[in-house]
């Protein structure tokens, strides 16, 4: 929608004009999955897919919201009741919001929000994480709170833990608040430290969604939490993150076999992500398609979270580059999207290929998109 509109519509369900806009991107992830919430490293970007709410201040404690995108459905609850569920599926992330906000002390006051996204949904590029800290930089300007970003992110990432009963780790909500324009981020997730890392000019980040229902994610997505956690205590150590592959081999007899596997994705994929580094550093084409395509099969076969169909469209879009490449899986996994590195002359090697072979073997259109490296949030009071 373009801005213009998206203004309008707010003065049209609300009476007055926005007074701010606050936009927080989605994100890809070059490398490093499932390592986050084992306190190791991760390589994402933000991207210039955002979701903008614009916000006015209610003189009363009520939150209403309204979204672009579900005309007929609005969502309103009051900051001095308990805040609970409610019966609006995108709406519950502004109360997930809201909820831990409260809960660490923080004074709130009624808002009136309208939200516009352009982040695609269900394709594992993060559009709750994009909401959670675009409502999280709504609070901090609206009431005055100065807080880091990095403290938005950890509010956006309890909000996910204890109230939407997601157990994710902190990749997604601090990149979309830290993201730099043209750079990857390398975070590590044990001190959440961060490092920008400039994307090469000639690189191009395409992603192809496979369009693939996703089901069940959030239960497999923590029973892998579970079995990770496992493999530590098992390792005598608090996470992965201090475990390496000769302790992982000692102790395997006091593991079942899908803690060992799990724990030996996670101890291989953070050496993966620090030499990404290195090579996103060289532009190190080669070095990047061994990488990407290591960490998909530890994905597949150790991790377990690929489906045939982002199999299939690695393997269609990883044929159609050749040596000229990288590609792999990317995000929560279960469906969603894969990224592809490649030099911008390439990327239609990748339409032709994608337009070529995925419907005819999976019966399921896929979309792709260019990606751009973006800024994280951002909140402008006019
Ligand atoms: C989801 C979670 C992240 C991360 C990835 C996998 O996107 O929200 O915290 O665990 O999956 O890397």
């Amino acid at each position: 929608m373009t801005t213009d509109i998206f203004y309008e519509k707010f003065k049209e369900i609300y009476q007055h004009p926005a007074q701010a806009i606050s936009s927080a991107p989605g994100r890809v992830n070059l490398i490093g999955e499932f390592t986050d919430y084992n306190n190791g490293f991760v390589l994402p970007c933000a991207l210039a897919f955002a979701t903008r709410i614009l916000y006015r201040k209610r003189d009363d404690n009520q939150i209403i919201v309204h979204s672009l995108h579900y005309p007929g459905e609005h969502d309103k609850f009051s900051i001095d009741d308990d805040i609970t569920q409610g019966d609006s599926q995108w709406g519950n992330y502004i109360r997930a919001v809201a909820f831990v906000f409260k809960r660490q002390g923080h004074q709130l006051s009624g808002v009136e929000l309208l939200i516009d996204s352009n982040v695609p949904q269900g394709s594992g590029l993060s559009s709750s994480a994009a909401l959670e800290v675009a409502v999280g930089g709504v609070f901090n300007q609206l009431c005055q709170l100065n807080l880091s970003n990095q403290m938005i992110a950890l509010l956006g990432q309890q909000a996910e833990n204890d109230f939407m009963d997601c157990q994710c780790g902190i990749m997604d909500q601090l990149v979309s608040a830290n993201g730099e324009k043209d750079h990857a981020l390398l975070i590590d997730c044990q001190s959440l430290a961060t490092k920008s890392v400039s994307i090469p000019d000639d690189l191009s980040i395409v992603i192809v969604n496979s369009n693939y229902p996703r089901k069940l994610v959030d239960s497999e997505y923590n029973q892998r939490r579970i079995d990770c956690e496992q493999a530590a205590i098992k390792m005598s150590t608090t996470t992965l993150r201090d475990a390496n592959i000769d302790m992982l081999h000692a102790a395997r007899y006091k593991m079942t076999n899908n803690e060992y596997k799990r724990a030996h994705h996670v101890i291989t994929e953070n050496i993966r992500v620090l030499n990404a580094v290195d090579a996103l550093k060289n532009n190190d084409m080669q070095a990047l398609r061994e990488l990407m395509t290591a960490s998909h099969h530890s994905l597949k076969n150790d991790f377990e979270v690929t489906v045939p169909e982002t199999d299939g469209l690695v393997d269609i879009c990883q044929t159609a580059l050749g040596n000229e490449g990288a590609v792999r899986m990317t995000g929560g996994g279960f469906g969603g999207a894969i990224v592809c590195l490649c030099r911008h002359t390439d990327i239609n090697k990748i339409t032709d290929a994608v337009a070529a072979h995925y419907y005819n073997r999976f019966n399921i259109h896929a979309s792709i998109y260019v990606g751009k490296a973006g800024d994280g949030l951002q909140v402008s009071v006019f």
